[in-house]
């Protein structure tokens, strides 16, 4: 009798034990994630103030516009972050390290903004008024409408740079800019699809 309640005894607090590790076994990895998942965070916020900063400068924009000319010449501004598997697997195809660095370095497309534009001639002077804010930086211009792809993919693309305001830090960020027509966008997001149903490589 005093047999069984020793092993009773014996076994409640070895599975106590195990239950303690267990939860330090998750403290510990549960540790591990958010200080490598951090960094990570904090990239893609500051993206996304980035994004938000050009989205607001196209907003001004088009106020301006709608109020000086009967018509406004940005049909719609649109914003996306790169999802973490997108941005994974563009670091994966170009041989880059997985790390946050590698990230901000080398992947010019985390933050994008698309502009549709009624007309070709309102993409280049709105491309130009917005490259001429003092706060914007042109790091590289891929114009695909004077030059289209193989596949006839047509748009305006900007890599720009600009700065986001934290409470100790002034951080200079990347944003793609794609400026576009309806007609540009409208074959764009067909292409996307089809090429998507197809299961052909994604770009974004
Ligand atoms: P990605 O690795 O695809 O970002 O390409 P890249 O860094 O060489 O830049 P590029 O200017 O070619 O493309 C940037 C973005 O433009 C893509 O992420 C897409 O949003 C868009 N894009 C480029 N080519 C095509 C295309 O053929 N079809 C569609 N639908 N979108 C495209
Ligand atoms: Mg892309």
């Amino acid at each position: 009798m005093e047999n069984e309640q020793q092993m009773m005894e014996t076994y409640a607090s070895r599975q106590l034990e195990l239950l303690l590790r267990n939860g330090l076994n998750r403290a510990i990895v549960k540790g591990a994630v958010e200080r490598v998942s951090h960094p990570y965070k904090e990239l893609m916020a500051y993206y996304r103030c980035a994004m938000m900063v050009v989205a607001g400068k196209f907003n001004v924009l088009s106020e301006e516009l709608s109020l000086e000319y009967d018509r406004n010449p940005i049909e719609t501004i649109k914003t996306r972050l790169k999802t973490p598997e997108s941005i994974l697997e563009k670091l994966r195809r170009r041989g880059l390290p997985v790390t946050v660095e590698s990230i901000e370095e080398s992947i010019h497309d985390v933050a994008g903004v698309r502009v549709v534009c009624s007309y070709t001639s309102d993409i280049y002077a709105l491309a130009e008024t917005f490259s001429r804010q003092d706060d914007i930086r042109v790091i590289e211009t891929k114009d695909y409408i004077r030059t289209p792809k193989p596949n006839g993919y047509r748009s305006l693309h900007l890599i720009v740079e600009t700065p986001i305001y934290l409470h100790d830090e002034k951080r200079y960020m990347k944003v793609e800019v794609q400026f576009r027509t309806i007609s540009m966008d409208f074959w764009a997001s067909l292409e996307h699809k089809i090429r998507y149903k197809k299961d052909l490589p994604a770009d974004e």
